[in-house]
């Protein structure tokens, strides 16, 4: 067990004092996080943790959306865990695992900037030991949109998410609505198997409105200047349904005709469905999300609005 670049501790010495109201915790910003790899290390590491915790999970090369994530568990639990881990089960291309950005002193660096108390960045074998042969699969929610779209991917998330909450079992985890289709999965996952409490967290973007994505890295400069037509569609759907419009036909059109307009864009798909179930609408009669996902080259963009 380490603590950042610096000898190993004897136990866990973080400032684990709650927050003071409204404020950041400036004693927990100073120290750098306990990093843990070993399941055993975890297991220590955490019986010398105040409650609640906090869990973030992720899969590293962390920006401004983790960052949210962090400090939203930083305000509301007495310890900040953060995993990071990329997840090969999640991944159904080979190629698309092997370019996943990764760095873990600059990750590690952000936690510390956060205040985060424990990192947890294991190796495959400690979040799959030989002879691993479990898989959670949620139904109809994992379905549709990005279930279709990447068969088997929503398998793999929800059984890494198991795993890290059976070994960090925290009080809290905190998942952004920048995926909004896996908060959905691992919120009915973690209900329906009275795992945890997971705790929403809105998403961040860059100014120009392109939301943050350890992907956008991936984005030639012509297709990073062309990423910002996803929120501006998905501005001109809203739009559409807050001047009245409950056509769901005409609302995916309205985002469509948007995206249309960026040559470099390739939509995958454009979706309005019922903010709930996840299931096509035609009419927009309660909460709803609209989500797409479009291609520029090589990478692959999803993003969301809610339509209230
Ligand atoms: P990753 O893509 O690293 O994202 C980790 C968490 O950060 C997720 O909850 C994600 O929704 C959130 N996040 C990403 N971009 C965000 C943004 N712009 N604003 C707010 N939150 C954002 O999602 C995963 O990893 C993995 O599937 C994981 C859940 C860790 C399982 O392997």
């Amino acid at each position: 067990m380490s603590r950042g670049d610096e000898p190993a501790p004897e136990s866990t010495p973080v400032d684990t004092a709650a927050p003071p109201a409204g404020g950041a915790p400036a004693a927990a910003l100073a120290a750098p996080p306990c990093v843990v790899r070993s399941r055993g290390e975890l297991a220590e590491a955490l019986a010398a943790s105040p409650r609640p915790l906090g869990l973030v999970p992720t899969m590293g090369w962390l920006h401004a959306g983790h960052r949210s994530l962090i400090a939203r568990a930083r305000a509301e639990c007495a310890t900040v865990a953060v995993s990071i881990f990329v997840n090969p089960r999640q991944f159904g291309d080979p190629a698309d695992l092997a370019k996943y950005p990764r760095s873990e002193s600059r990750d590690l660096a952000i936690c510390a900037d956060e205040g985060a108390d424990l990192v947890w960045a294991p190796d495959v074998a400690d979040v799959y030991p030989p002879g691993f042969d479990t898989s959670v699969r949620v139904g109809a929610l994992a379905r549709p949109l990005e279930g279709a779209a990447r068969p088997g991917h929503f398998e793999g998330v929800t059984t890494v998410v198991a795993v890290l909450f059976g070994l960090v079992r925290p009080d809290r985890a905190y998942f952004g609505a920048k995926d909004a289709q896996q908060l959905r999965v691992i919120t009915r996952m973690a209900t329906d198997l009275a795992l945890t409490s997971v705790v929403p967290c809105p998403t961040v973007r860059e100014l120009d409105g392109l939301a943050l994505s350890s992907r956008n890295v991936h984005l030639s400069p012509a297709e990073r200047a062309a990423a910002p037509v996803l929120h501006r569609a998905l501005l001109a759907g809203r739009a559409r349904h807050a001047a009245g419009e409950r056509d769901a036909e005409a609302i995916r059109a309205a985002v469509r005709e948007v995206l249309a307009t960026e040559p470099l864009a390739r939509v995958e798909y454009v979706s309005l469905a019922d903010d709930a179930t996840l299931a096509e609408l035609q009419r927009v009669e309660g909460p709803a999300l609209l989500s797409l996902a479009v291609r520029f080259g090589a990478t692959r963009l999803i993003d969301n609005l809610s339509l209230a």
